[in-house]
């Protein structure tokens, strides 16, 4: 796997200073979730680092690449938030040489999560919200939880999401309430 700090030099040149202290902040917190939950620390480390890496400055150069991630996305016009982790999901693989596909997932869906997430995609899903600069009612409760139990967590931010967004009437990704969907299904059974 590549040297983190050459990624972590790549990436500074590339996004702006506020986004990269955050990505620094996931990948701190991914790896301490990393550790409690027991994954693979590295590739945590690694998809934290990452995924965010869709938020670079050069929009005419990717929407060339775009085109050809497009077509399988219906939904990327409808929501801007949702294209910077499409684009970092491409540009994850093809400028930062990551072919792990569960790292590529993490940064494919750490802003809808999606049903059947796999642990590393809970963890980053769950860090990029709970990184220490990330100031909001109820944070300190998350990542209280996020240490004790994941799931319960993710479902905690998963709600809040589908309450904020429809509470401003924005638009509410499929992936989204399908994650809910099943996640509280497989926590009913597990009880
Ligand atoms: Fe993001
Ligand atoms: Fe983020």
């Amino acid at each position: 796997m590549t040297d983190i700090n050459n990624l972590e030099n790549k990436l500074k040149k590339s996004i702006n200073k506020k986004r990269f202290k955050h990505s620094v902040n996931v990948m701190y917190t991914a790896k301490e979730l990393a550790i409690i939950h027991n994954i693979d620390i590295k590739k945590a480390e690694l998809a934290g680092l990452l995924h965010d890496c869709g938020r670079i400055h050069e929009i005419k150069e990717i929407n060339i690449k775009l085109d050809s991630i497009n077509s399988a996305n219906e939904d990327f016009s409808k929501n801007e938030n949702l294209k910077h982790a499409v684009i970092g999901a491409y540009l994850a693989e093809k400028e930062y040489n990551v072919s792990d596909i569960d790292i590529l997932n993490s940064i494919r869906y750490h802003t809808t999560g999606r049903a059947n997430m796999t642990l590393l995609e809970k963890i980053i899903y769950i860090a990029d919200k709970i990184e220490p600069d990330r100031i909001y009612d109820g944070v300190d409760e998350l990542r209280e939880l996020a240490y004790r139990d994941i799931d319960l967590a993710l479902l905690q931010i998963l709600n809040n999401t589908i309450e904020y967004v429809n509470r401003k009437k924005l638009y509410l990704h499929k992936d989204t309430i399908e994650a809910r969907d099943w996640l509280q299904k497989e926590l009913k059974m597990n009880n």
